[in-house]
């Protein structure tokens, strides 16, 4: 339903030399969670802010679902479409609980319904609803504002979100149990996530699949494990580290290196770890128990094993390829 399709796009801005986004393809598939990764001014917004109309192309398409994304008025559209901007783009002569109920109002819910909204979006976000829903933005950090931010574009619950650099201003820790709640959420409600991102830990922790602008062009679309084990040039090979063996067990994913269960094999309490971890954890997971198999779970079912060999190898491949 809400996969996203690019055809031949392209945007160059009036007074520039260079298109911003240069005949750029490519599908997104319906709860996908996609990154945009690459360096500051290689089109990444841009690319997003076609997605919901705020640009136009001059030419090629842009399709939500089997529709032309100019068949739907650009209202309709970004009522569909959740939206965080780099800055958080806040109401300012709104309240917190103001700002976050304005999709929810625009599609006719009950007032009920949309105070409980907030008060869940605010909690999903760690701010506490009885202290900060009456706040105005001015009196919130940086970070808080950017957290209301992102409370504000899921609250319609929508099927896409943009969402540009979202994390940007926001701490190591909260940021950390940010992106665990937007996997966890990408999971369960099979949202269709555009993230903008220039950090490639980021990118690698949280996509399915990462797209890589290099000067308003896509050079590669592929998996964490791919993009790091393949990078198909230079300037990708350098843009994720592709080298560094330790990053690339933290950023790699329980899933990408387990294999088969093999018959007879029993689960152990405390040797099991869920399938989207990363192969760090794994690893540190095995030296603490003394275990020579790790079982894998997906939702608490058992869907493969991992050994210390599996990780050795996905190590080795990624420098092999180096
Ligand atoms: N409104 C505009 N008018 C003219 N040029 C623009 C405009 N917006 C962006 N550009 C140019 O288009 C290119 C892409 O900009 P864009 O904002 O998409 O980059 P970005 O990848 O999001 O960068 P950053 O990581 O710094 O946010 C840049 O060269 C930028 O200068
Ligand atoms: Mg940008």
């Amino acid at each position: 339903m809400s996969k996203i399709r690019f055809e031949q796009v392209s945007l160059q801005f009036q007074g520039t030399t260079h298109p911003a986004i240069n005949h750029c393809s490519c599908e997104i598939d319906s709860a996908e969670l996609v990154v945009i990764l690459g360096p500051s001014g290689c089109g990444k917004t841009t690319l997003l802010k076609m997605v919901n109309r705020l640009y136009e192309p001059d030419s090629g398409k842009i399709y939500l679902g089997n529709t032309e994304i100019r068949q739907i008025s650009a209202t309709q559209l970004r009522r569909q479409m959740g939206y965080v901007i780099q800055k958080s783009g806040l109401f300012p002569h709104m309240s917190v609980a103001e700002n976050i109920a304005v999709v929810p109002k625009l599609l006719g819910w009950s007032r009920g319904k949309i105070q409980s909204r907030i008060d869940e979006l605010l909690e999903l976000v760690k701010l506490s609803p009885t202290e900060y829903r009456h706040r105005y933005p001015s009196q919130l950090s940086g970070g808080q504002q950017q957290r209301v931010g992102i409370a504000r574009a899921l609250a319609g619950n929508p099927e896409v979100m943009l969402m540009d650099e979202p994390f940007g201003a926001i701490d190591a820790i909260t940021r950390e149990s940010l992106q665990e709640e937007l996997s966890r959420l990408q999971r369960q409600v099979n949202k269709t996530i555009l993230f903008v991102s220039h950090d490639i830990e980021e990118a690698l922790h949280l996509a399915d699949r990462i797209l890589i602008l290099q000067q308003g062009e896509i050079v590669q679309f592929d998996t964490p494990y791919n993009i790091l084990t393949q990078p198909k040039s230079e300037f990708v090979h350098n843009l994720v580290g592709a080298d560094d063996q330790v990053r690339q067990l933290s950023l790699l994913r329980v899933e990408t290196a387990m294999s088969p269960i093999p018959p007879n094999h029993q689960p152990c309490e405390g040797q099991t770890i869920a399938r989207y971890e990363n192969l760090r954890q794994a690893l540190s997971l095995i030296l603490a128990t003394g275990a020579s198999m790790l079982t894998v779970l997906d939702d608490g079912k058992a869907v493969g094993v991992l050994t210390l060999e599996s990780i050795r190898d996905a190590a080795k491949t990624g420098s092999k390829s180096a």
